[in-house]
């Protein structure tokens, strides 16, 4: 079965990026992943792969003159593993508008919101804090503005009476490790079958 190369891109724990991977040791799952790239060195998540034995490569962003030859690194890397799906998993670094181009239709990103709601940092408690009774995670696809791309996949969760942001982020975290997967599968299935 031909399976879409894919690079998971972190920036620390990494529970997503283990949910992307046990999900592409199944058979007949349509991608595969070939590389895990964290912006810092410190990423738990780069052990846990490196245990799996995917290859892991770290680019410290603090050691780069500007974003753009981080980028550049970045790209070439990818590049270099013939990537053809970049999934962002916590990776907390803004893309600038050329690498969002060079990847367009290819970039994934995970934000743990229902988005358009609560695009950037802080979600779980400006989600309690608004009196929202539903609070959620999407998938989409990065374009140029931060957090606006088009939607893959959402799942949501009911805020109980008595969360907190640690607590709803905690039980949010087991629908994202769902989400992801399927949305990556989703899009790897389409990119597939319009070969
Ligand atoms: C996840 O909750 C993800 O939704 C969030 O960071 C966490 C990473 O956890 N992403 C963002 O906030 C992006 N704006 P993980 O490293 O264990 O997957």
């Amino acid at each position: 079965m031909h399976k879409i190369k894919t690079a998971v891109l972190i920036s620390g724990r990494g529970s997503n990026m283990m949910a992307i991977l046990k999900a592409t040791q199944n058979n007949d799952y349509p991608a595969k992943l070939n590389i895990v790239i964290s912006n810092k060195p410190s990423a738990e998540g780069l052990k846990k792969a490196e245990e799996f034995g995917i290859k892991t490569v770290v680019l410290d962003h603090k050691a780069y003159k500007n974003r753009h030859k981080f980028e550049k690194d970045l790209d070439a890397h990818l590049r270099a593993s013939k990537i053809q799906i970049v999934c962002c998993a916590g990776f907390m670094r803004i893309l600038s508008p050329w690498f969002v181009k060079r990847w367009e239709g290819k970039l994934l990103n995970i934000h743990p919101s229902l988005l358009p709601k609560y695009k950037g940092l802080n979600t779980h408690k400006r989600a309690i804090e608004s009196g929202d009774t539903i609070h959620g995670c999407s998938v989409h696809f990065i374009n140029s503005e931060l957090d606006s791309g088009k939607i893959v996949l959402q799942k949501s969760i009911e805020i109980l009476s008595d969360d907190t942001p640690q607590s709803l982020s905690e039980r949010l975290l087991i629908k994202e490790l769902e989400a992801y997967p399927q949305a990556l599968k989703k899009i790897a299935n389409e990119l597939i079958y319009s070969k």
